[in-house]
Parts: C-alpha cells; sequence; structure tokens
C-alpha cells in the first residue's frame, strides 16, 4: 500500500508518498480503508524522534482515522466489511490502511463526512478525559454513571444541580485542535470559560463560546483573570504551555484549583520555581498523555465519550468537529509545516486519494 514515509536519519526532509506493508488485522481488529486522517502534535515530535510510537504501534504517523471497513478479525462482532468508522489509533494513520481495535472504532453517522470525523478523535478524547476524568465535572466521569439531564450535570440532588455552571475554566491554547473542543464542551456544562490565543484567532474561539479571550502575547493572563474574579481565580486549567505559563497558572488559579497539564510546548523545565501556592491553595496538579494509556482505558474512554457527544453532534450548532483545513496527503509537508507555524485553527485534515 501506499503511504505518507520520511527519513528518520534526516526528519528535515520533506514527507513523502511510498510504499509499504499493508497491516493484517489481529483477532480484535479491523482493516480500514483510510479516507481521511488529521495532524496532531505529536505527529511533529515523532518525526523529529521525540515520541515514539508505543510498543507494537506502527511506525508510520497518524492517531486517528476515519475511513470504511475492508477486514474484519475474527472475533470482531461489532463492525462489518463495508461499515464507516473513526477512531484513535497508537500510529498508522497516514496510509491507505490502517487497523484499528474493533472497540475503538466509533460508527460514523452519516452527517458527518469523513474529513469531520476525522477531526474528531483525539482532540474530543482528550477534552473530555480532562474535563469529566481529571476534573471530575459533569456527570461522566470514569467510575460515575451515565447522562441524566442531558447535559452532563449530575442531578441526583438539588445541591448538585447545575454546579459546573458556577465554575470557570481557563483553556490555553484556546485554538488548537484541543482547546477547541474543550471550549465547546465546557459551554454545554455551562461554566465561565477564559482562554488564551494569539490575536488573529480571538474572534474564532468566541464564536466557539469562549466568554473571555485573552492575548497572551500583550497581556498578563493571571493578572487579567485575577481581575475578572474578583481575585478569586479561575477553578480549573487546562495547559499546553509548560514551562513560560507555570508561575502565572499558580497565580490565578484559585483555592482548591485543578490544573491539568496536557503538553510544555514552550518547555518543560521549571526554575525557581515556588511550591508555596500550591500548599496554600491546596492546587491539584495533574499530567497525562493518552497514547500510554492501556487498550482498556482507551476503549472505556471511547465508548463513555461516544454516549456524551452523539446526542450533541446530532444536533446542528452544538457541538462539532472544528476542520482549519484540509490538504490532499500528497501535501502533507505542507500541512507539517502551516501546523508547526502555529497557523491552524482547530484541525488540520489530510485527505487520503488513491
Ligand atoms: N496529553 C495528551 O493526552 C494530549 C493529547 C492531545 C494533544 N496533546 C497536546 O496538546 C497540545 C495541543 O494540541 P493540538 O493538536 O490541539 O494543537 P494545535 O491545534 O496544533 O494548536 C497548538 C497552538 O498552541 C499555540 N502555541 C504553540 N506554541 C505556543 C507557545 N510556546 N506559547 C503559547 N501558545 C503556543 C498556538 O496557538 P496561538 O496562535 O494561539 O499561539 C498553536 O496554534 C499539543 O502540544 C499536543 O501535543 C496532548
Amino acid at each position: 500500500m501506499k503511504a505518507i514515509l520520511y527519513n528518520s536519519e534526516n526528519p528535515n526532509e520533506p514527507l513523502y508518498i511510498g510504499q509499504t506493508e499493508k497491516p493484517i488485522p489481529s483477532e480484535n481488529e479491523i482493516l480500514v480503508k483510510v479516507k481521511a486522517t488529521a495532524l496532531n502534535r505529536a505527529d511533529l515530535l515523532q518525526r523529529a524522534g521525540k515520541y515514539p510510537p508505543p510498543k507494537g504501534a506502527s511506525k508510520i504517523l497518524g492517531l486517528e482515522i476515519a475511513g470504511e471497513v475492508v477486514e474484519i478479525g475474527k472475533s470482531v462482532t461489532n463492525h462489518k466489511i463495508g461499515d464507516e468508522v473513526f477512531g484513535l489509533i497508537g500510529g498508522g494513520g497516514y496510509a491507505q490502511y490502517a487497523t484499528i481495535d474493533a472497540q475503538m472504532a466509533i460508527s460514523k453517522p452519516k452527517y458527518f463526512s469523513f474529513e469531520e470525523a476525522a477531526a474528531i478523535s483525539e482532540v474530543f478524547l482528550t477534552a473530555f478525559q480532562t474535563i469529566f476524568w481529571t476534573f471530575e465535572l459533569g456527570a461522566w466521569g470514569e467510575n460515575t454513571g451515565t447522562r441524566s439531564d442531558g447535559l452532563g450535570n449530575r442531578n441526583e440532588n438539588a445541591e448538585n444541580e447545575n454546579t459546573e455552571k458556577q465554575k470557570s475554566i481557563l483553556i490555553h491554547a484556546g485554538a488548537s485542535g484541543v482547546g477547541s473542543a474543550a471550549i465547546q464542551i465546557c459551554k454545554v456544562l455551562g461554566m465561565k470559560v477564559f482562554v488564551t490565543a494569539s490575536k488573529s484567532k480571538h474572534d474564532f474561539c468566541q464564536n466557539l463560546g469562549a466568554d473571555v479571550v485573552i492575548d497572551y502575547q500583550n497581556e498578563n493572563f493571571a493578572q487579567v483573570i485575577l481581575e475578572q474574579t474578583d481575585k478569586k481565580g479561575v477553578n480549573y486549567i487546562i495547559d499546553f504551555i509548560g514551562q513560560n505559563y507555570w508561575k502565572q497558572n499558580i497565580d490565578c488559579i484559585s483555592v482548591d484549583g485543578k490544573l491539568a497539564i496536557l503538553a510544555a510546548m514552550s518547555g518543560a523545565k521549571l526554575e525557581k520555581a515556588s511550591l508555596s501556592k500550591i500548599l496554600i491553595k491546596r492546587i491539584q496538579i495533574t499530567g497525562s498523555t493518552l497514547r500510554s494509556r492501556s487498550l482498556d482505558y482507551q476503549r472505556k474512554l471511547t465508548k463513555k465519550f461516544v454516549e456524551f457527544a452523539f446526542p450533541f453532534f446530532s444536533q446542528e450548532d452544538n457541538i462539532k468537529p472544528i476542520i482549519d483545513s484540509v490538504f490532499d496527503w500528497s501535501l502533507a509537508e505542507h500541512a507539517h509545516k502551516y501546523m508547526e507555524e502555529n497557523k491552524n485553527k482547530g484541525k488540520i485534515i489530510l485527505s487520503v486519494s488513491e
């Protein structure tokens, strides 16, 4: 089959379409003829030799796919040949064919194109996991029940009802793939959403529902948030930036606040960091990478996400996949450059042609 390949000895050489082995599905997997895949920052890191694929995963780039089932493993019962599916994979998306665990493969609704379906898995699963499982907001926790009122609010007793509506969150890189998914989910919960983004992306974030958009290149975001919250700070922060944002994050998070660190795009080292505010404010700090999670965890996450999201996806103008641009896969090198230059608002898609 054809796949997008690169020279791992010299990753600066352009990506190219070359020939490689077609994967064979194991008994719990399906083989998908890929129609569309999407870019993730992890692809750039993997290409640069800084993020090796997990054991057993394809070495080909690409963490998510949408396409048509062409072969099924002998134990697979939930999909059949001809089904249209999408989902998260450990690697191998930039190819004509890719295997996916059958329980990770989500049936594609007709109202989504393959490009839209390819824009969902990585960013929405990450946002969903952080908001509902890490922060334990709404009724979609790892070990809690299912939706009760359509908004994800716990309404088993009056005290808990709508509590998320009084809570605030700061989502960094608001126009990023994960950021744009997180804004939409938090607005469904009725939360007050602060985001940081470069100036040219402010309208985009506001259109998604962000209440306050901060130009992090020209403003001190901690100062803005403290001013806007009567010095209380935000209850939750989703951070992908790390080093450059550490001090401001700790300054503008509230007492008992929760900070989820999902990446460190500005650097991963902290110098002269003080622990005092973490103690005084009882801040909870967590880190996570979705790719390193066990298959069982990812299957459960996928199942709960589908239960939560599909009723919203089916209503227009509610929660939706956000596509910045679609590149034919022969232009993958341009697509990588475009992401490296921070130009995208939402997802960059590769359309996989014959
Ligand atoms: N831990 C996990 O499980 C997990 C899962 C998925 C993704 N991630 C990570 O989450 C991050 C976001 O992913 P994505 O695919 O949504 O990214 P994306 O769509 O490529 O967006 C990233 C945006 O971050 C902003 N940015 C980049 N460098 C920055 C810096 N030094 N300071 C401030 N802002 C910066 C830029 O927007 P502006 O123009 O606004 O600056 C850029 O467009 C990536 O680092 C990715 O690897 C982690």
